[in-house]
């Protein structure tokens, strides 16, 4: 790889600490994951959602967690919150296929109800045992942009002090790397909003993945 001046400025990294940093291919990464006993999350868990995408996409979207359709599926954002977010990709000019998608957490967290599988929030330390495999896949891609989808993704990239009803939509470097984050309403938040309210996150939302599509384009 010819030395960059992203390479110079040294690896975009979470700001969160990452004790060790995984290194391979996207397929090496991937297996390793899969092996992942870092945290308790992978036994119930029906398998390791990693990230999907080319090595090479430009830009990188990261979400929270898997839901119980990625689990079954082994991809990210195949359910309900990825339809919106696609079809929004979609809406500002960014085709699904050619970027990287992920979440700060690799496997579905969740409460058994009889034969429901109930949604729960990672802990801080599920979160922390995750965090070198986003820390790999940021080193493997170097992307230039990074979108941060809900808070979550937006405190692992850019801090604890991080709020999104501050900092949404506006263009963030990413530690001392050469990558630029955006954060943004997450899709699961949408849909469980209320209109009006639902409607102007849905519109901030397109505002803010048309800003990445611009930034990575300019
Ligand atoms: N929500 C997320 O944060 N990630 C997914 O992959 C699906 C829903």
């Amino acid at each position: 790889m010819p030395a960059s001046a992203a390479s110079r400025r040294g690896p975009p990294r979470p700001a969160k600490p990452v004790d060790e940093v995984p290194t391979g291919s996207l397929s090496e990464l991937r297996a390793a994951a899969d092996a992942c006993r870092r945290c308790p999350l992978w036994r119930p868990a029906t398998q390791t959602v990693f990230g999907a995408g080319p090595a090479r996409a430009r830009i990188m979207l990261v979400g929270e967690q898997p839901g119980a359709q990625e689990d079954l599926a082994g991809q990210p954002f195949v359910g309900p919150a990825g339809q919106l977010l696609r079809a929004a990709l979609e809406a500002a000019g960014l085709d699904p296929a050619r970027l990287y998608l992920t979440n700060t957490v690799k496997h579905f967290k969740f409460e058994a109800r009889g034969k429901r599988r109930l949604h729960q929030r990672a802990s801080a330390g599920e979160q922390a045992a995750c965090r070198p495999w986003l820390a790999a896949e940021l080193d493997r891609l170097r992307p230039r942009m990074v979108v941060a989808l809900g808070a979550m993704a937006g405190q692992t990239l850019l801090g604890n002090t991080f709020r999104l009803t501050m900092g949404r939509g506006q263009l963030l470097p990413l530690g001392e790397s050469d990558t630029t984050v955006v954060a943004t309403w997450h899709p699961s938040a949408i849909l469980r909003a209320r209109d009006p309210k639902r409607e102007e996150m849905h519109r901030q939302l397109l505002d803010d993945l048309q800003l990445a599509a611009e930034h990575v384009r300019a």
